[in-house]
This record gives structure tokens, sequence and C-alpha cells, in this order.
């Protein structure tokens, strides 16, 4: 039967990158994914062209960017592999990069520039994989002797019986089922007894229904930048960022952003013009022009926005001049605190990412090793630890592997 050192279920972002970390090292390393293609999300991120990190991320406070049960847990890893350490290898591999917008950094070409390096590192350092294998069963020997070469795993998987010291289970979140997600992972840690926190989409547009979105449901491919928050927790989380509607609601970075903060039934607060004292900028108006509302309020936001936001009250309608001090401060207070509930989001099919799955108390920060289960770790998006748009994910991918491949 054959033995590795190390066996790493999931060949995607954090896979990948342990499994090279882990041969350089001089460990014996099997990878498996059951997908026919190797790291499919790397493929289609950022657009195909991979936000690979996010140059803002400063080791000391990076955990702001994450979401769990307990961000603080991935400080340890974040400072141990930083953003500028990628950005190293990046470099080395002669990959040429860009920074698009508040420290994130793609590829120019092609993400595929970026699985071809981890590919690369992999076949340099001696990894085998089995792709595309399945696990059936997976089985704990009894006896965990700490020593160097012992077997502490079984798995019987599609391509026969093989034995390993170190089970790492690298199979990220549930999003996009269609290429290869599955709930594996969260499986073999209840299977392991560790606690998993709750899952739910994350970084995905919401929808909206019924009498409150009908004025907008016109409104598909009209974008603008807002600020936007939800929540009652003081001070509250706010993202600036672009918003767009769609023919079912609600997208962008601004709604991807928040939707990992919204709780269902909780409206957010859309502030529809961040960069402009509106009530001060109509008061003006109104003192030296005879605009209708909407062609008044097209200066500053899309054309049919303006017109949308007006239709259904009379009171927006006339010229500026005409309109009582009182009709255009609850205008200007509707475009700076619209509020509006979600009635749902786009699910699992349109999610970037997975919020919750298995517990960090469960985990050893500076491992990624399950505290009861010698041998076993889980890096990557199966953990409870959830980034921001913009990089913050494949950084905490590439940390969590990095770490985990040291302690290996
Ligand atoms: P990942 O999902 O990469 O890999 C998991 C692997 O496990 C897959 O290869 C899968 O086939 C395998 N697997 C699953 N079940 C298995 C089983 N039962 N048996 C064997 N193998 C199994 N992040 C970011 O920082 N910048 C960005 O630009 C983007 N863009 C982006 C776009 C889109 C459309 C999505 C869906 C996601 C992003 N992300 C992102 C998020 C990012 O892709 C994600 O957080 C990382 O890929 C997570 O890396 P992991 O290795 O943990 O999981």
């Amino acid at each position: 039967m054959p033995y590795f050192d190390v066996v790493i279920v999931g060949a995607g972002a954090a896979g990948l990158f342990c499994a090279a970390q882990a041969g350089q090292r001089g460990l014996r390393v099997l990878l498996i994914d059951h997908a026919e293609r190797v790291a499919e999300k790397i493929r289609i991120s950022g657009g195909g062209r991979c936000n690979f990190t996010n140059r803002h991320l400063d080791p000391r406070t990076g955990h702001q960017h994450y979401l769990g049960q307990n961000p603080q847990f991935a400080r340890s890893a974040l400072s141990r592999f930083t953003p500028q350490h990628f950005i190293d290898l990046v470099e080395k591999n002669g990959i040429a990069f860009h920074e698009k917008h508040k420290g994130q950094l793609f590829a120019d070409r092609s993400a595929q520039d970026i699985v071809r390096m981890l590919l690369d590192a992999c076949a340099l350092a001696g990894v085998q994989r089995w792709q595309p294998c399945t696990i059936e069963t997976i089985e704990a020997e009894a006896a965990c002797a700490p020593r160097s070469g012992f077997s502490r795993y079984r798995l019987h998987t599609s391509q026969g019986l093989v034995q390993a010291h170190n089970l790492v289970v690298a199979t990220g979140g549930l999003s996009i089922p269609k290429i290869g997600a599955t709930d594996f992972g969260y499986r073999i840690a209840k299977q392991f007894g560790l606690p998993i926190v709750a899952q739910r989409p994350g970084l995905v547009p919401l929808r909206f229904a019924g009498e409150d979105w009908a004025p907008y449901a016109d409104l598909a491919g009209v974008a603008l930048p807002v600020r936007i928050s939800t929540g009652e927790k003081k001070p509250a989380i706010a993202f600036d960022e672009d918003l767009l509607f769609t023919h079912r609601g609600l997208s962008g970075p601004a709604i991807l952003q928040i939707s990992s903060y919204w709780q269902p039934g909780q409206p957010l607060t859309i502030d529809l013009l961040p960069h402009l004292d509106i009530a001060a900028a109509l008061q003006e108006a109104k003192a030296s022009s005879k605009k209708q509302l909407p062609n008044l309020l097209a200066q500053w936001l899309p054309t049919r926005l303006a017109e949308a936001w007006c239709q259904h009250t009379p009171a927006w309608q006339g010229p500026v001049n005409q309109c009582s001090d009182k009709a255009l401060a609850q205008l200007a207070h509707s475009l700076s605190h619209w509020q509006i509930t979600p009635s749902g989001t786009e699910g699992y099919a349109k999610a970037e990412v997975t919020l919750g799955g298995v517990d960090t108390q469960a985990l050893a920060q500076q491992s990624m090793q399950a505290k009861q289960q010698p041998g076993l770790f889980f890096i990557g998006e199966v953990v409870d630890i959830t980034g921001w748009l913009g990089g913050y994910n494949f950084q905490w991918a590439w940390a969590s592997a990095y770490v985990c491949a040291q302690a290996l």
C-alpha cells in the first residue's frame, strides 16, 4: 500500500500551495482532488485574472478584513506568510501583475499563470497528484504514535488504498458546486468530532422582491459608487464601493462586501451620494435653479435612477425652486439613507465564498492542526475564516497552507 508523509485533499489554492511547500521540505506528498480540472476557482477568479492578494493587508491588523467566530485566529498565519511573500513568488516566476483598486493585485495576463506557478512548484517538489480521484472512506489508526513514518490515516480511494502520517483537508467551501465544491471537508471534520460553524453564502449578490423593490426593478445595468452598511453594531461596518442594479436585485462590490455581514430580515442602509452634502446641494439649487428635480438629480446620479427615484413621489417632481424645504429635506434623507431589505441571497451558485466552516476553536492557529486529532489539519476556506472581497481569501489560503506545511 503506498505510504505518504502527507495526503492533501483538495487541489485548490490552499491544497496546491501546501503541497508545494511540504514537498520542498522533503516530505512525500500526495495531492488528491475529485475534479477533472485543477484549481478551477483560481482560474475563474478575479474575472480570469486572479486577484491573488491585497497589498494593504497589514499582518498586525489584517484580521479586520476577515469574518468568523474569531477572526483573530487568522493573525498568526497572516503575519508569518504576508502578501509580500506571495508577491515575491509571483515576481520570481516572472508573472506580471498590476494593482487595480484598494491594494488588489491581479495577474496582467491570466489567472492560469498563477495556476501554472503552483503546479510547477508541486512538480519541482516531487508532489504526486491523483486527479480525478474520489475518497470513499478515511480511517484513523487506533494507535497514534507520534514517531515519523508511522501511518495514522488510511484512505480508501477510487485509485486504491493509501496510508499517510498526516491528512490535510483543503476542500474549500460550498460556493459554485458546478465546478467541484462539496461539503466533504465538513464531513471529515464531523467524523473526527470537530465542531462546525453553520455555513452561509458570502460575497454574494442580494435579491429583492415586493413593493419596496418595484420602483427599481427596471434599473438593471445602472451602476454608481455608494457607501453601504448593515446591522446594529456601532460603529457600523461600512464599505465605499460600486453598486450595480441587476435584473434580480443588487450586486457589484458594495453588495458583495456587505452581503457577508448581512443577516436575513435586516435592512441595508445605502448612501447614494457619499461624496456630496445633498441636503445643502438641493438648498443651493433651490435658490438658483428652475430645473425639474429628476433633471437636477441627474447631475449627480445616473439619469435612470434619478427618474425612478422621483417618479412615485409627487412632491419630488416639480421645479426645484417650487419645492418645499420639507420635501427637499426628505429627498436628501432618502438619498443618503436609502433603507431596503433584501429578500435573500443568490445562494451558493453565485457566492464567491462560504462563511462558517470548521470552528477555529478546535484548531491550533500556529499549525492549523486539530487540537484533539494528531496529524489532521484544515486549511483555506473550509475553516471558519472568510475574507473581504479583494484578494483576502487567496491570501488566507496561501497563509494557512504555509503554516500548515511548516508544521507537518
Ligand atoms: P478551493 O475551492 O480553491 O479548492 C478546493 C478544492 O477541493 C477544489 O479543487 C475541489 O475540487 C476540491 N474538492 C472539493 N470536494 C472534494 C472532495 N470531496 N474530494 C476531493 N477534492 C475535493 N478570492 C480572492 O482572494 N481573489 C479573487 O479574485 C477571488 N475571486 C473569486 C471568484 C469566484 C467566481 C469565486 C467562486 C471565488 C473567488 N475567490 C477569490 C475566492 C477564492 O477562490 C477561494 O476563497 C479560494 O479558492 C479558497 O481556496 P481553497 O483552496 O480553500 O478552496
